[in-house]
């Protein structure tokens, strides 16, 4: 698939490129780009945002400055979904995530400033998500974390291929929590782990590990 953020801080992407899975899932043919709407801009000096009609504090970017931006990216076609990540969006969960990840083709719409002008919204863009019902200072953190959670679920991108399966909010699971883990050593300051996980015996383990899973899942 191909993933592409629209930024005006680049560069703020480019510790979230270098991380292993990310790498992985772009060796296995994932693309990822970057795209920033001050290179585009009908504006002069560079000018991506206005001051809000009706008043009020802040700036806010401006819809010729994204539009122009999504048509010199996509002189042809544009990608099915077009995400705007904003506080007020729709709750951003795993599910979401799996959706996306079957895309051939996500654009990440970040925003800065007090936000955008709401015809980005309603004309450009097909989906607005929200990371959590915080204000974050931009898009960028946001379209982090979402590309994060697309990415990881590629092809190639985790070094074992079961690990994406029986994982938090998978359908291996029924939707609930993982279940806990545990590694070396057996007893640490007498805190110790599970008989049943070194019992030996896998079945009795998968039925713990499904009941651990169900029961985090209810908020036990
Ligand atoms: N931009 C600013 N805050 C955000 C949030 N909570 N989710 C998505 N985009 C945002």
């Amino acid at each position: 698939m191909r993933l592409d953020l629209f930024t005006l801080f680049p560069e703020a992407f480019e510790w979230f490129a270098a991380q292993r899975h990310v790498r992985n899932a772009l060796a296995h043919g994932a693309e990822l780009e970057t795209i920033n709407y001050r290179d585009t801009t009908p504006l002069g000096a560079g000018q991506v945002d206005d001051a809000p009609y009706g008043g009020g504090a802040g700036m806010v970017l401006r819809v010729d400055v994204v539009d122009a931006a999504l048509r010199a990216a996509y002189p042809e076609r544009r990608p099915d979904r077009i995400v705007l990540l904003t506080p007020g969006g729709e709750q951003f969960d795993e599910s979401l995530a799996t959706e996306l990840a079957a895309e051939p083709h996500v654009a990440l719409l970040c925003g800065r400033y007090e936000g955008f002008d709401e015809r980005i919204r309603d004309h450009l863009a097909t989906d607005a998500i929200s990371i959590g019902r915080y204000v974050l200072a931009g898009g960028e953190l946001a379209a982090m974390v979402v590309a994060d959670a697309i990415l990881r679920k590629l092809p190639g991108a985790l070094g074992h291929a079961d690990s994406a399966l029986e994982e938090s909010f998978s359908e291996a699971l029924g939707g609930a929590p993982e279940y806990p883990h545990y590694t070396r050593p057996p007893d640490y300051l007498g805190w110790t782990v599970p008989d049943v996980l070194v019992s030996g015996d896998h079945e009795r383990v998968r039925e713990w590990r499904l009941e651990q899973s169900r029961r985090r899942g209810e908020g036990a």
